[in-house]
C-alpha cells in the first residue's frame, strides 16, 4: 500500500435540523461577530437566511450578510467581502449554499486573516503561501462540490477568464452543516451536475497508475455504485430523504480525499473543464460530464486493465477481451450522464461548436500556453488539449 498523511478536521454535524445547531457551535469557538455568506437568492426564498439569522440573535451573536455570490464565483466579490468583513471586524465566516458561495467564504476567510495580501495576485497565483485564516464554516445546500470538507476553493478571475483553485489545509471548513432536505430546493439540473461533480471527484483519484491500494479502490467503487444507485431516486423524486442524504454524504467523502489516499489526484478532466467554465461561464458538472468520456477515451490505453476493471464493477461488463470493456465501460458512463440529463459534447453543453482559435485558447489557458503537462494519469500536453476539445466540439 502507498504512503499518505490524511487529516480532515472539519466537524460534521449530518441530518436533519443540523443548521438549527450552527449559533450554538459557533458561539462555543468564542466567535463575537459573524460575516454570512450567500448567493444569488435561494436562502431567501427558502427562509434559511432568515432562520440563519434568527438562530445567531437568539445565540447572542453579531452578524453582517453579504449575498450575491454567483455560480463560478469571481474574485471581485472575494474583496468586497474581504473590506466587509474588517470594516465589521467580523470573526467568523459562514457560508449558507453550494460550492460557490462556500468557496467565497473560504477566500474571504482567507483574505481577512492575511491582509496585506491581495487574495488573487499574491495567495491565488502562489507567490504567498498564507499560513492563518479565519474560522469558516458552511451551511451546505447542495450535494455537489464537496467544498463543505475538501481544502480547495476554487475562484475565476473575472478579468483574465482564469478559473484556478487554491488548494491548503486552511481551506477545510472547521465545521460543516448538512441536512440533505436544505437540498430540495435545488433545481433538477443542479443535483445532475452536481451527481456529475461527485462522480468525478471519485474517478479523478481512481485513475493513477502504478499504485495498488486495495482499501482505497473499494471505498471509491462503493461510494461510485452507490451514487449511481441513488442518484435516480435523487433525480425523480423531490422530498426523498434517504437517496438526498446518501448523496449528500458522499458528495463529501468524494472530495475530502477519502476517496484517494495513497493514490496521486488526477484532475485532468477538472482542469480542461474549468477553463470551459472559465470562458462561457457553464455549470462545474456539467463541464466536466462534456469532458469524461473524451478523456477516457483518448487516455484508456494507459491503463487498459483498470478501466476494464472499473467496467465490471460498476456496469457488470464480463468482456474477456479487456479494450472492449474499457471503451464498452466508457460507453456505459456515457450513456449515464445522458440518463441523468448532462452534457457530452458542446453542443449539448449549449456553447455550440467552437473555432479552432477558441480550442487553441482554451488549450492555452489549460496548458500554461504549452509550458505545463496537465494531470498524472496520461499528463496532458497543449495538443493533446486541442485534441480532446476537438472531440467535444459537435
Ligand atoms: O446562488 P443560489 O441562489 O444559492 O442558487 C444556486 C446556484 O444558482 C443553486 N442552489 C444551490 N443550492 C440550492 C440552489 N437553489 C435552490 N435550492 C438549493 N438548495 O444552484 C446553483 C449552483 O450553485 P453552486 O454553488 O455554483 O453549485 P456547486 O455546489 O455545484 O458549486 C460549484 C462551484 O464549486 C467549485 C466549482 O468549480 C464551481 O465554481 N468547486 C469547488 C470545489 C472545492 N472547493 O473543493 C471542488 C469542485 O471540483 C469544484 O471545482
Ligand atoms: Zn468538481
Amino acid at each position: 500500500m502507498n504512503s499518505f498523511e490524511y487529516c480532515c478536521p472539519t466537524e460534521i454535524i449530518f441530518g436533519k435540523d443540523a443548521e438549527k445547531k450552527a449559533g450554538s457551535k459557533i458561539k462555543s469557538y468564542g466567535t463575537d461577530k459573524v460575516l454570512l455568506v450567500y448567493g444569488g437568492g435561494s436562502v431567501k426564498k427558502t427562509g434559511l437566511l432568515d432562520a440563519v439569522c434568527t438562530d445567531l440573535k437568539e445565540q447572542g451573536l453579531e452578524y453582517t450578510v453579504i449575498g450575491g455570490v454567483k455560480p463560478n464565483p469571481v474574485v471581485s466579490f472575494v474583496r468586497d467581502g474581504i473590506k466587509l468583513a474588517q470594516r465589521e471586524k467580523v470573526n467568523f465566516v459562514l457560508a449558507v449554499g453550494g460550492g460557490s458561495v462556500i468557496d467565497t467564504a473560504k477566500a474571504i476567510a482567507i483574505g481577512l486573516a492575511n491582509n496585506s495580501y491581495d487574495i488573487w495576485d499574491d495567495i491565488w497565483q502562489n507567490k504567498v503561501k498564507p499560513v492563518k485564516t479565519t474560522p469558516m464554516g458552511c451551511i451546505l445546500t447542495l450535494a455537489a462540490a464537496g467544498s463543505e470538507t475538501s481544502d480547495s476553493a476554487v475562484l475565476t478571475n473575472e478579468t483574465t477568464g482564469q478559473k484556478r483553485g487554491l488548494g491548503t489545509v486552511l481551506n477545510r471548513p472547521k465545521v460543516a452543516f448538512m441536512n440533505p432536505e436544505l437540498t430540495y430546493s435545488a433545481p433538477r439540473f443542479q443535483i445532475a451536475c452536481g451527481i456529475g461533480d461527485i462522480l468525478m471527484h471519485t474517478l479523478e483519484r481512481y485513475f493513477d497508475k502504478n499504485s495498488d491500494n486495495c482499501m482505497t479502490d473499494f471505498i471509491a467503487e462503493g461510494l461510485l455504485k452507490n451514487v449511481i444507485h441513488f442518484s435516480k431516486d435523487a433525480l425523480a423524486k423531490d422530498h426523498d430523504y434517504l437517496s438526498r442524504s446518501e448523496i449528500m454524504y458522499c458528495g463529501s467523502l468524494s472530495h475530502c480525499n477519502l476517496t484517494g489516499l495513497g493514490r496521486r489526484k488526477d484532475f485532468s478532466v477538472h482542469k480542461l473543464g474549468h477553463e470551459l467554465s472559465g470562458k462561457f461561464d457553464v455549470a462545474h458538472g456539467a463541464s466536466l460530464t462534456t469532458m469524461w468520456a473524451v478523456w477516457a477515451r483518448y487516455s484508456y490505453k494507459t491503463d487498459v486493465k483498470r478501466f476494464a476493471r472499473l467496467a465490471k464493477v460498476l456496469w457488470d461488463i464480463n468482456e474477456s477481451d479487456e479494450v472492449k470493456a474499457a471503451l464498452g465501460g466508457i460507453d456505459k458512463m456515457e450513456a449515464y450522464f445522458h440518463s441523468i440529463g448532462l452534457p457530452v459534447n458542446f453542443t449539448e453543453l449549449g456553447i455550440g461548436v467552437q473555432s479552432n482559435e477558441i480550442l487553441e485558447y482554451l488549450a492555452d489557458m489549460c496548458t500554461d500556453y504549452g509550458k505545463k503537462t496537465v494531470g498524472n494519469f496520461k499528463p496532458i500536453t497543449r495538443q493533446d488539449a486541442i485534441n480532446m476539445y476537438k472531440m467535444a466540439n459537435h
